[in-house]
Protein backbone atom coordinates (compact mmCIF):
# COMPACT_ATOMS: atom_id res chain seq x y z
CA UNK A 1 0.00 0.00 0.00
CA UNK A 2 1.77 3.33 -0.99
CA UNK A 3 0.16 6.73 0.75
CA UNK A 4 0.27 9.79 -1.65
CA UNK A 5 -0.47 13.19 -0.39
CA UNK A 6 -1.58 15.62 -2.85
CA UNK A 7 -1.23 19.32 -2.55
CA UNK A 8 -2.95 21.48 -6.07
CA UNK A 9 -2.37 24.33 -4.46
CA UNK A 10 -3.18 27.45 -6.67
CA UNK A 11 -3.72 28.75 -9.35
CA UNK A 12 -3.04 26.08 -12.42
CA UNK A 13 -1.97 23.34 -9.96
CA UNK A 14 -5.42 21.67 -8.89
CA UNK A 15 -6.07 20.91 -13.02
CA UNK A 16 -2.74 19.72 -13.40
CA UNK A 17 -2.51 17.76 -10.15
CA UNK A 18 -6.11 15.97 -11.22
CA UNK A 19 -4.61 15.01 -14.64
CA UNK A 20 -1.30 13.19 -12.84
CA UNK A 21 -3.94 11.50 -9.76
CA UNK A 22 -5.86 9.93 -13.19
CA UNK A 23 -2.99 8.70 -13.90
CA UNK A 24 -1.97 7.25 -10.87
CA UNK A 25 -5.52 5.71 -11.10
CA UNK A 26 -5.29 3.99 -14.15
CA UNK A 27 -1.87 2.32 -13.52
CA UNK A 28 -2.72 1.27 -9.93
CA UNK A 29 -5.78 -0.41 -11.88
CA UNK A 30 -3.93 -1.72 -14.47
CA UNK A 31 -1.04 -3.17 -12.23
CA UNK A 32 -3.57 -4.33 -9.13
CA UNK A 33 -1.82 -1.56 -6.96
CA UNK A 34 -3.00 -0.24 -3.58
CA UNK A 35 -2.36 3.53 -3.87
CA UNK A 36 -3.94 5.73 -1.66
CA UNK A 37 -4.26 9.21 -2.02
CA UNK A 38 -5.23 12.36 0.29
CA UNK A 39 -5.41 15.90 -0.83
CA UNK A 40 -4.86 18.66 1.85
CA UNK A 41 -4.26 22.44 1.05
CA UNK A 42 -1.36 24.70 0.79
CA UNK A 43 0.09 27.77 -0.40
CA UNK A 44 -2.65 30.61 -1.11
CA UNK A 45 -5.66 28.51 -0.99
CA UNK A 46 -4.43 27.36 2.64
CA UNK A 47 -3.88 30.65 3.98
CA UNK A 48 -7.85 31.74 2.30
CA UNK A 49 -9.03 28.70 4.26
CA UNK A 50 -7.27 28.50 7.65
CA UNK A 51 -4.99 32.10 7.28
CA UNK A 52 -2.01 29.60 7.16
CA UNK A 53 -0.09 28.57 4.18
CA UNK A 54 1.16 25.28 5.81
CA UNK A 55 -1.08 24.10 8.15
CA UNK A 56 0.49 21.67 11.14
CA UNK A 57 -2.53 19.29 9.45
CA UNK A 58 -0.91 19.55 6.08
CA UNK A 59 2.82 19.21 7.42
CA UNK A 60 1.86 16.25 9.43
CA UNK A 61 0.26 14.62 6.51
CA UNK A 62 3.23 15.18 4.27
CA UNK A 63 5.40 13.65 6.97
CA UNK A 64 3.52 10.66 7.03
CA UNK A 65 3.51 9.38 3.69
CA UNK A 66 5.20 7.60 1.27
CA UNK A 67 5.50 10.41 -1.16
CA UNK A 68 4.00 14.13 -2.03
CA UNK A 69 3.10 14.86 -5.06
CA UNK A 70 2.70 18.93 -5.19
CA UNK A 71 0.97 21.30 -7.96
CA UNK A 72 2.14 24.67 -7.85
CA UNK A 73 1.67 27.87 -4.96
CA UNK A 74 1.51 31.20 -4.99
CA UNK A 75 -0.43 34.14 -7.40
CA UNK A 76 -1.27 37.76 -7.00
CA UNK A 77 -4.03 37.20 -4.92
CA UNK A 78 -1.04 36.58 -2.11
CA UNK A 79 1.83 38.61 -3.15
CA UNK A 80 1.59 41.35 -0.96
CA UNK A 81 1.55 39.61 2.31
CA UNK A 82 4.67 39.94 4.15
CA UNK A 83 7.71 37.77 3.09
CA UNK A 84 7.62 35.42 5.73
CA UNK A 85 3.93 34.69 5.26
CA UNK A 86 4.29 34.60 1.33
CA UNK A 87 3.90 30.93 -0.32
CA UNK A 88 7.44 30.73 -1.22
CA UNK A 89 8.48 30.89 2.39
CA UNK A 90 5.76 27.96 2.79
CA UNK A 91 7.43 26.15 -0.10
CA UNK A 92 11.15 25.94 1.64
CA UNK A 93 9.21 25.31 4.74
CA UNK A 94 8.00 22.13 3.47
CA UNK A 95 11.55 21.72 1.91
CA UNK A 96 13.20 21.87 5.05
CA UNK A 97 10.82 20.11 7.31
CA UNK A 98 11.13 17.15 4.57
CA UNK A 99 14.29 17.58 4.48
CA UNK A 100 14.45 17.29 0.65
CA UNK A 101 17.91 18.28 0.26
CA UNK A 102 18.40 16.80 -3.09
CA UNK A 103 16.42 18.34 -6.08
CA UNK A 104 16.32 16.53 -9.37
CA UNK A 105 15.63 18.34 -12.34
CA UNK A 106 15.99 16.31 -15.73
CA UNK A 107 16.48 18.23 -19.15
CA UNK A 108 15.77 15.75 -21.87
CA UNK A 109 14.29 16.92 -24.91
CA UNK A 110 11.52 14.95 -26.20
CA UNK A 111 11.78 14.64 -30.18
CA UNK A 112 8.51 15.79 -30.64
CA UNK A 113 9.40 19.36 -29.49
CA UNK A 114 12.31 19.69 -30.81
CA UNK A 115 11.06 22.64 -32.64
CA UNK A 116 9.19 24.43 -29.80
CA UNK A 117 12.11 25.72 -28.03
CA UNK A 118 14.06 28.90 -28.63
CA UNK A 119 16.97 26.93 -29.57
CA UNK A 120 17.87 25.52 -32.74
CA UNK A 121 17.20 21.61 -33.32
CA UNK A 122 20.46 20.64 -34.28
CA UNK A 123 22.03 21.85 -30.92
CA UNK A 124 19.26 20.50 -29.09
CA UNK A 125 17.97 17.06 -30.06
CA UNK A 126 19.94 14.26 -28.21
CA UNK A 127 20.46 16.54 -25.13
CA UNK A 128 19.46 14.24 -21.76
CA UNK A 129 21.13 15.52 -18.50
CA UNK A 130 19.99 15.64 -15.17
CA UNK A 131 20.31 18.90 -12.67
CA UNK A 132 20.74 17.99 -9.31
CA UNK A 133 20.13 21.06 -6.67
CA UNK A 134 21.43 21.38 -3.47
CA UNK A 135 17.75 22.33 -1.95
CA UNK A 136 17.50 23.01 1.81
CA UNK A 137 20.92 24.59 2.62
CA UNK A 138 23.27 28.22 0.83
CA UNK A 139 21.82 31.57 0.84
CA UNK A 140 17.98 30.21 0.81
CA UNK A 141 18.19 29.58 4.41
CA UNK A 142 21.46 30.90 5.65
CA UNK A 143 21.70 33.29 8.32
CA UNK A 144 21.73 36.43 9.34
CA UNK A 145 19.09 37.61 6.72
CA UNK A 146 17.00 40.83 7.03
CA UNK A 147 16.63 43.77 5.51
CA UNK A 148 16.08 47.65 7.27
CA UNK A 149 16.15 51.28 5.67
CA UNK A 150 19.68 51.30 4.81
CA UNK A 151 21.13 47.67 4.21
CA UNK A 152 19.71 44.00 2.71
CA UNK A 153 22.01 41.08 3.89
CA UNK A 154 21.68 37.40 3.13
CA UNK A 155 24.36 34.50 4.08
CA UNK A 156 25.87 31.90 1.60
CA UNK A 157 26.62 29.01 3.83
CA UNK A 158 27.24 25.10 3.84
CA UNK A 159 28.12 22.74 6.42
CA UNK A 160 30.71 20.12 5.37
CA UNK A 161 27.90 17.68 5.72
CA UNK A 162 25.63 19.22 3.50
CA UNK A 163 27.94 18.89 0.48
CA UNK A 164 29.37 15.60 1.19
CA UNK A 165 25.87 14.05 1.29
CA UNK A 166 24.61 16.11 -2.07
CA UNK A 167 28.10 15.27 -3.72
CA UNK A 168 27.89 11.24 -2.68
CA UNK A 169 23.97 11.88 -4.18
CA UNK A 170 25.01 13.27 -7.56
CA UNK A 171 28.25 10.65 -7.73
CA UNK A 172 25.20 7.98 -7.17
CA UNK A 173 23.61 9.37 -10.11
CA UNK A 174 26.54 9.96 -12.42
CA UNK A 175 27.40 6.34 -12.06
CA UNK A 176 23.62 5.12 -13.46
CA UNK A 177 23.92 7.56 -16.28
CA UNK A 178 27.17 8.30 -18.49
CA UNK A 179 29.82 8.58 -15.50
CA UNK A 180 30.57 12.61 -16.09
CA UNK A 181 29.85 15.11 -13.46
CA UNK A 182 30.04 18.60 -13.57
CA UNK A 183 30.53 20.42 -10.28
CA UNK A 184 29.24 24.26 -10.69
CA UNK A 185 30.12 27.21 -8.39
CA UNK A 186 32.16 30.61 -8.12
CA UNK A 187 35.12 29.80 -6.57
CA UNK A 188 36.58 32.38 -7.85
CA UNK A 189 35.13 34.72 -5.77
CA UNK A 190 33.20 33.11 -3.02
CA UNK A 191 34.86 31.47 -0.17
CA UNK A 192 32.08 28.76 0.67
CA UNK A 193 31.62 27.93 -3.26
CA UNK A 194 35.40 26.78 -2.69
CA UNK A 195 34.96 25.23 0.11
CA UNK A 196 32.05 23.76 -2.01
CA UNK A 197 34.77 22.34 -4.83
CA UNK A 198 36.79 21.07 -2.04
CA UNK A 199 34.53 18.90 -0.43
CA UNK A 200 33.39 17.66 -4.18
CA UNK A 201 36.86 16.59 -4.94
CA UNK A 202 37.33 14.75 -1.67
CA UNK A 203 33.89 12.76 -2.31
CA UNK A 204 35.25 12.08 -5.81
CA UNK A 205 37.94 9.98 -4.38
CA UNK A 206 35.20 7.55 -3.33
CA UNK A 207 34.08 7.14 -7.08
CA UNK A 208 36.86 7.20 -9.08
CA UNK A 209 35.16 5.91 -12.23
CA UNK A 210 32.99 8.90 -12.58
CA UNK A 211 34.71 12.32 -14.77
CA UNK A 212 34.59 14.98 -12.63
CA UNK A 213 34.76 18.38 -14.31
CA UNK A 214 34.33 22.16 -12.35
CA UNK A 215 32.50 24.86 -13.87
CA UNK A 216 32.10 28.32 -12.93
CA UNK A 217 28.28 29.01 -12.83
CA UNK A 218 28.33 32.01 -15.54
CA UNK A 219 30.49 30.13 -17.63
CA UNK A 220 27.67 27.33 -17.23
CA UNK A 221 25.06 29.15 -17.66
CA UNK A 222 26.75 30.17 -21.44
CA UNK A 223 27.45 26.49 -22.08
CA UNK A 224 23.91 25.22 -21.51
CA UNK A 225 22.66 27.18 -23.99
CA UNK A 226 26.09 26.70 -26.39
CA UNK A 227 26.16 22.90 -26.20
CA UNK A 228 23.57 21.24 -24.24
CA UNK A 229 24.80 17.93 -25.05
CA UNK A 230 28.09 18.28 -23.25
CA UNK A 231 26.14 17.44 -19.78
CA UNK A 232 25.16 14.44 -18.20
CA UNK A 233 24.94 15.20 -14.35
CA UNK A 234 25.11 18.53 -12.87
CA UNK A 235 25.23 19.23 -9.06
CA UNK A 236 25.05 22.60 -7.83
CA UNK A 237 23.93 25.11 -4.84
CA UNK A 238 20.67 26.18 -3.87
CA UNK A 239 20.72 29.30 -5.64
CA UNK A 240 23.08 28.04 -8.73
CA UNK A 241 20.63 25.49 -9.09
CA UNK A 242 17.12 27.54 -8.88
CA UNK A 243 18.72 30.14 -12.02
CA UNK A 244 20.21 27.02 -14.35
CA UNK A 245 17.30 24.71 -14.08
CA UNK A 246 15.25 27.62 -15.49
CA UNK A 247 17.52 27.61 -18.28
CA UNK A 248 17.67 24.00 -19.00
CA UNK A 249 13.50 24.03 -18.67
CA UNK A 250 13.97 26.58 -21.48
CA UNK A 251 15.94 24.59 -24.24
CA UNK A 252 13.63 21.64 -23.27
CA UNK A 253 10.55 23.89 -25.38
CA UNK A 254 8.54 24.92 -22.18
CA UNK A 255 8.65 24.51 -18.52
CA UNK A 256 5.14 22.89 -19.00
CA UNK A 257 7.21 19.56 -19.43
CA UNK A 258 9.58 19.44 -16.73
CA UNK A 259 9.01 17.47 -14.26
CA UNK A 260 11.05 17.31 -10.58
CA UNK A 261 11.74 15.33 -7.59
CA UNK A 262 13.10 16.63 -4.11
CA UNK A 263 14.14 13.64 -2.44
CA UNK A 264 15.77 13.28 1.58
CA UNK A 265 16.92 10.50 3.32
CA UNK A 266 13.21 9.76 4.77
CA UNK A 267 10.90 11.94 2.54
CA UNK A 268 10.19 12.75 -1.14
CA UNK A 269 8.00 15.25 -3.00
CA UNK A 270 7.30 15.62 -6.79
CA UNK A 271 6.36 18.88 -8.52
CA UNK A 272 6.54 20.22 -12.11
CA UNK A 273 9.24 22.96 -12.24
CA UNK A 274 6.55 25.33 -13.27
CA UNK A 275 4.75 27.65 -11.35
CA UNK A 276 1.08 28.59 -10.84
CA UNK A 277 0.21 30.25 -13.90
CA UNK A 278 -2.49 32.57 -12.72
CA UNK A 279 -3.49 34.09 -15.96
CA UNK A 280 -4.73 30.53 -17.42
CA UNK A 281 -5.53 29.23 -14.16
CA UNK A 282 -9.27 27.42 -14.75
CA UNK A 283 -9.62 27.19 -18.43
CA UNK A 284 -8.65 23.83 -18.45
CA UNK A 285 -5.63 25.02 -20.76
CA UNK A 286 -2.78 23.90 -18.81
CA UNK A 287 0.36 21.67 -19.60
CA UNK A 288 -0.18 18.90 -17.38
CA UNK A 289 2.95 16.95 -18.85
CA UNK A 290 5.16 18.27 -16.12
CA UNK A 291 3.19 16.85 -13.43
CA UNK A 292 2.70 13.05 -14.95
CA UNK A 293 6.20 13.07 -15.44
CA UNK A 294 7.27 13.94 -11.98
CA UNK A 295 4.43 10.94 -11.12
CA UNK A 296 6.95 9.14 -13.36
CA UNK A 297 9.51 10.35 -11.26
CA UNK A 298 8.14 8.76 -8.18
CA UNK A 299 7.11 5.56 -9.64
CA UNK A 300 10.95 5.53 -9.98
CA UNK A 301 12.83 6.66 -6.90
CA UNK A 302 9.74 6.18 -4.40
CA UNK A 303 8.03 2.96 -5.83
CA UNK A 304 11.01 1.58 -7.01
CA UNK A 305 9.37 1.01 -10.35
CA UNK A 306 11.08 1.69 -13.47
CA UNK A 307 9.22 -0.21 -15.60
CA UNK A 308 5.83 1.52 -14.87
CA UNK A 309 7.71 5.00 -15.03
CA UNK A 310 8.52 4.29 -18.59
CA UNK A 311 5.40 3.67 -19.62
CA UNK A 312 4.73 7.04 -18.56
CA UNK A 313 7.26 8.39 -20.48
CA UNK A 314 6.54 5.89 -23.27
CA UNK A 315 2.55 7.39 -23.00
CA UNK A 316 3.70 10.99 -22.90
CA UNK A 317 5.77 10.21 -26.02
CA UNK A 318 2.98 8.37 -27.94
CA UNK A 319 0.62 11.53 -27.17
CA UNK A 320 2.90 13.99 -28.40
CA UNK A 321 3.89 12.10 -31.93
CA UNK A 322 -0.01 11.67 -32.36
CA UNK A 323 0.45 15.71 -32.80
CA UNK A 324 -1.56 16.76 -29.76
CA UNK A 325 -0.44 19.51 -27.94
CA UNK A 326 -1.23 21.67 -24.98
CA UNK A 327 -0.78 25.89 -26.28
CA UNK A 328 2.24 26.62 -24.98
CA UNK A 329 4.21 23.65 -26.83
CA UNK A 330 1.72 24.37 -30.37
CA UNK A 331 3.56 25.53 -33.22
CA UNK A 332 1.54 26.96 -35.95
CA UNK A 333 -0.94 24.47 -37.58
CA UNK A 334 -0.72 21.97 -34.28
CA UNK A 335 -3.76 20.89 -32.63
CA UNK A 336 -4.17 22.43 -29.71
CA UNK A 337 -6.02 20.66 -27.24
CA UNK A 338 -7.07 21.25 -23.05
CA UNK A 339 -5.77 20.11 -20.04
CA UNK A 340 -8.32 17.04 -19.97
CA UNK A 341 -8.07 15.84 -23.89
CA UNK A 342 -4.26 15.53 -23.31
CA UNK A 343 -4.77 13.51 -20.04
CA UNK A 344 -7.85 11.79 -22.14
CA UNK A 345 -5.04 10.80 -24.49
CA UNK A 346 -1.88 9.62 -22.24
CA UNK A 347 -4.20 7.52 -20.01
CA UNK A 348 -5.38 6.22 -23.19
CA UNK A 349 -1.67 5.33 -24.37
CA UNK A 350 -1.25 4.29 -20.71
CA UNK A 351 -4.49 1.51 -20.93
CA UNK A 352 -3.28 0.05 -24.27
CA UNK A 353 0.38 -0.26 -23.57
C1 LIG B 1 11.80 26.72 -7.76
C2 LIG B 1 11.12 28.01 -7.42
C3 LIG B 1 11.24 28.22 -5.92
C4 LIG B 1 12.71 28.37 -5.58
C5 LIG B 1 10.44 29.42 -5.37
C6 LIG B 1 8.97 29.32 -5.74
C7 LIG B 1 10.60 29.54 -3.88
O1 LIG B 1 11.65 29.05 -8.16
O2 LIG B 1 11.40 25.66 -7.21
O3 LIG B 1 12.73 26.74 -8.56
O4 LIG B 1 13.29 29.44 -5.72
O5 LIG B 1 13.28 27.36 -5.16
MG1 LIG C 1 13.06 28.45 -9.61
Amino acid sequence: MFKIVSLPGDGIGPEVVAGAIRVINALADKHRLEISIDEHPFGGASYDLHGDMLTEETLEACKNCDAVLLGAVGGPKWENLPHDKKPEAALLRLRKELELFANFRPAKVYDALVNASSLKADILSGTDFMVIRELTGGIYFGQPRGYDDNRGWNTMVYEHHEVERIARLAFDAAMKRKKKLVSIDKANVLESSQFWRNIVHEVHKDFPEVELTDMYVDNAAMQIVRDPKQFDVIVTKNLFGDILSDISGMITGSLGMLPSASIGTTHAMYEPIHGSAPDIAGQNKANPIATIASVAMMFEHTFCMKNIADDIYQAIEQTLASGLRTADIAQPGDRVVSTTEITDAIVANLQAS
